[in-house]
């Protein structure tokens, strides 16, 4: 390794020039992810949910704060869509198709709560309430499970052509690489007319928003929650396997508690045995770990779960 080449955060953490899709971008987490990626240079991202208002609000609240970066206007743009619907999947990335025609990084962020509620299975006190209490709202578990867990696969698979798009822009060979000893190539010619360093060799990049629930065998959330995050986790995990020979990473991020709409019921502070920090999330948190993961530095992670949790699944039963 040459350690006398520059080690800058500026580039090693920078979404500099990226196109990026973030589903659910209009709030919370996702939003707090925009955030990141519009402060740090991306030339576009697309906010994806069903609720134009809410997109737009969140376009607002960035291009209007003071971290705002200048001469930015047409970063930021919504995307009216279901997840869960196909053609209007479909419509997304034909309107993307025909804007950037490629796409660096898609964030698989969207995601509800489903049927509440865990802890009143604690609360039981006859195991005819227990049985009433884990077959309660019932016909909710489907729309939980499509939109946290089946859309992973499907959003993902609907923006593969665009995240190719992204790596022969940047040089990369086209199509499946296979064998031994035999990495896909890669044109780093073409990078100098792109603005981009010499030594940039990321390839696209799916990141998966789960969350601790997950993992956490305390259920708290309920259980059609967890059920699809674990679901959401595990496809995460498979996607970079499937596409290892198609140049495209996949990384999983497990959230812990956070300040959005999902948790506005919950109370911001914590004790060491339930969040070792004592606090929810922050931006400095998300913002934080995202820039590695699109970033330079972030470049060789792939097909892992990285826990941002204030240590909560540390003093809860389960792992990852
Ligand atoms: N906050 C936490 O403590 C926490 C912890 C762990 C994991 N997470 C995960 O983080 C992600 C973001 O959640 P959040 O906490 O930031 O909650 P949030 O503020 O409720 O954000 C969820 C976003 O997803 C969008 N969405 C929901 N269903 C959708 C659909 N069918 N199609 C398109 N967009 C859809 C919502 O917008 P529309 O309703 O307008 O579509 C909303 O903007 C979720 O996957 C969540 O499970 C959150
Ligand atoms: C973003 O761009 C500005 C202006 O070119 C530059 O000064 C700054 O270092 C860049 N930051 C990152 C993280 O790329
Ligand atoms: C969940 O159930 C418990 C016990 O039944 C109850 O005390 C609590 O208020 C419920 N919480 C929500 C958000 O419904
Ligand atoms: C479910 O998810 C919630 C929210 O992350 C968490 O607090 C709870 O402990 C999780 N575990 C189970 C099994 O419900
Ligand atoms: C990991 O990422 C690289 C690019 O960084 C990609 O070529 C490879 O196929 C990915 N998948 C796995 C499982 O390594």
């Amino acid at each position: 390794m040459d350690v006398q080449a520059s080690l800058n955060p500026a580039t090693l953490f920078s979404a500099k020039g990226l196109v990026v899709v973030v589903t659910g971008g209009g709030s919370g987490i996702g939003l707090a992810i925009a955030s990141a990626l519009y402060q740090n240079n991306a030339s576009k991202i697309y906010l994806l949910g069903r609720r134009t208002a809410i997109l737009e609000a969140g376009i607002k609240t960035l291009e209007t704060s003071p971290s705002a970066p200048k001469s930015s206007s047409s970063v930021l743009a919504a995307i009216s869509c279901d997840v869960t619907s196909t053609s209007s999947v479909d419509a997304a990335v034909a309107q993307i198709t025909k804007e950037t025609g490629y796409v660096d990084v898609l964030i698989n962020n969207a995601g509800v709560l489903g049927p509440t509620n865990g802890t009143a299975l604690y609360e039981a006190e006859s195991i005819d309430q227990l049985r009433d209490t884990m077959l309660k709202d019932w016909d909710k578990w489907e729309s939980c499970m499509a939109i946290n867990t089946q859309s992973i696969v499907g959003v993902s698979a609907a923006f593969l052509p665009l995240l190719e798009a992204a790596n022969t822009r940047r040089g990369w060979a086209k199509g499946k690489v296979q064998g031994t000893g035999n990495p896909r190539k890669q044109d780093t010619t073409v990078l100098k007319g792109l603005d981009i360093d010499a030594d940039d060799d990321r390839l696209a990049h799916i990141i998966t928003v789960a969350s601790i629930a997950s993992y956490m065998r305390y259920s708290i959330a309920g259980l059609a929650y967890n059920a699809s995050k674990a679901g959401a986790a595990q496809l995460g995990k498979i996607l970079a396997s499937v596409f290892a020979e198609w140049g495209i990473r996949s990384n999983v991020v497990c959230p812990g508690p956070y300040p959005s709409e999902m948790t506005t019921h919950i109370l911001a502070q914590f004790g060491t045995n339930q969040v070792p920090q004592g606090r929810m999330g922050n931006v400095n948190d998300i913002g934080g770990l995202t820039l590695f993961l699109v970033g330079k530095g972030g470049a060789y992670v792939n097909g892992t779960v990285q826990v941002s949790d204030g240590g909560r699944l540390a003093v809860f039963p389960g792992t990852y």
